[in-house]
């Protein structure tokens, strides 16, 4: 174990790349400070008494749990009044979050995902925390998403935090990706993967399979062709892995390989797709590029869409380059 914390890593980060400023420093260590206390949380779960139903919805219509309204009210408190952010939107929120008057800003704004695949939560299985840092001038008006409508080339760090048997933050900052575990007993995330890379090609998928009749032609052929195993043109057997948390499946394609499809279908095609571009496709996309792999709608670069909205959704494909532009190029065809 390299016994490097993430702290000490964002130092040297600093001194090998030069330009990570202390607004940014600051956003990340407080952001995986959050994920220790969301991680704790959730071991608390039944024992506090935070299991469940919120009873309210948000702006996706989606039913909230206790600990989705938990986890975005903690990283809202923790990064309110530090002075290095501009401005933070969630899934959680309708509208972005202002900084309260009378804090100093920051030039960072700080989108996220509290606690995805927060249907786990109950079920006592792998959740995680999806975050994404753009820039913005230091007037910009935070209070309206124009600011945060930035494609996702524009990041200047993404990264996720995966609540499983161990708390794990993944991050990049354009130098490739790190994985860091926490450590309970010094409370701290420590460097435990340097630059991970996903394999080219791979034997491994990831979709919700129950949607198969709702796909477009593309994904139905190139699953079908999968699923043909040796037999097929593929000339190779498959094997499927779904944990219904986008940051469990992307935590495993970027530890062992794979590729992952939330692709367009009838059910969601009017929406755009059924996850959010902003908060999870963005942060998602970078990392995988940052690990030698690829991310697209199938027929577009999804770190090069230009936002329309902060709740935008987008089909995502990613993972293994081979495999995704394989699907791609079904969609050109
Ligand atoms: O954010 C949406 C999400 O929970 C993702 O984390 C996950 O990949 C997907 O939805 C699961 O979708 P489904 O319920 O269709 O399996």
């Amino acid at each position: 174990m390299s016994g490097i914390t993430l702290a000490a890593y964002l130092r040297d980060a600093q001194r090998a790349h030069g330009r990570l400023p202390d607004d940014l420093i600051q956003t990340l260590e407080i952001t995986a400070t959050t994920c220790e206390r969301i991680s704790a949380a959730l071991q608390r779960g039944a024992l506090a008494g935070i299991l469940g139903m919120a009873g309210s919805e948000n702006v996706q219509g989606e039913d909230q749990k206790k600990l989705d309204v938990i986890a975005n009210d903690m990283l809202l408190d923790a990064h309110a009044s530090g002075g290095h952010l501009a401005g933070m939107a969630s899934e959680e929120m309708d509208d972005p979050f202002p900084i309260p008057d009378g804090v100093s800003r920051g030039r960072y704004l700080l989108l996220f995902d509290p606690l995805d695949g927060s249907s786990n939560i109950d079920i006592n299985a792998l959740t995680g925390t999806i975050f994404s840092v753009l820039a913005t001038a230091p007037d910009a008006d935070t209070t309206r998403v124009t600011p945060f409508l930035q494609p996702g080339t524009a990041q200047v760090a993404a990264g996720y935090a995966v609540y499983g048997p161990a708390t794990q933050l993944v991050l990049t900052l354009g130098h490739g990706v790190d994985a860091f575990t926490l450590d309970p007993e010094q409370g701290a995330f420590i460097l435990t993967s340097e630059g991970m890379r996903i394999p080219e090609a791979t034997q491994e998928f990831a979709i919700n399979m129950s949607n198969q009749r709702h796909w477009e032609a593309p994904v139905q052929r190139y699953v079908a062709e999968l699923l043909a195993g040796k037999t097929g043109v593929r000339g190779k057997d498959f094997n499927m892995r779904w944990v219904a948390a986008m940051v469990a499946d992307i935590h495993r394609i970027l530890t062992r390989g794979g590729i992952f499809l939330y692709p367009l279908d009838s059910k969601t095609a009017a929406k755009g797709g059924k996850l959010r571009l902003m908060y999870e496709a963005n942060p998602m996309a970078w990392l995988i590029e940052q690990a030698g792999g690829a991310a697209s709608t199938g027929r577009e670069r999804i770190l090069d869409l230009a936002p329309s909205g902060l709740h935008q959704r987008v089909a995502v494909i990613l993972g293994a380059r081979e495999e995704v532009e394989r699907v791609a190029g079904y969609h050109a065809s």
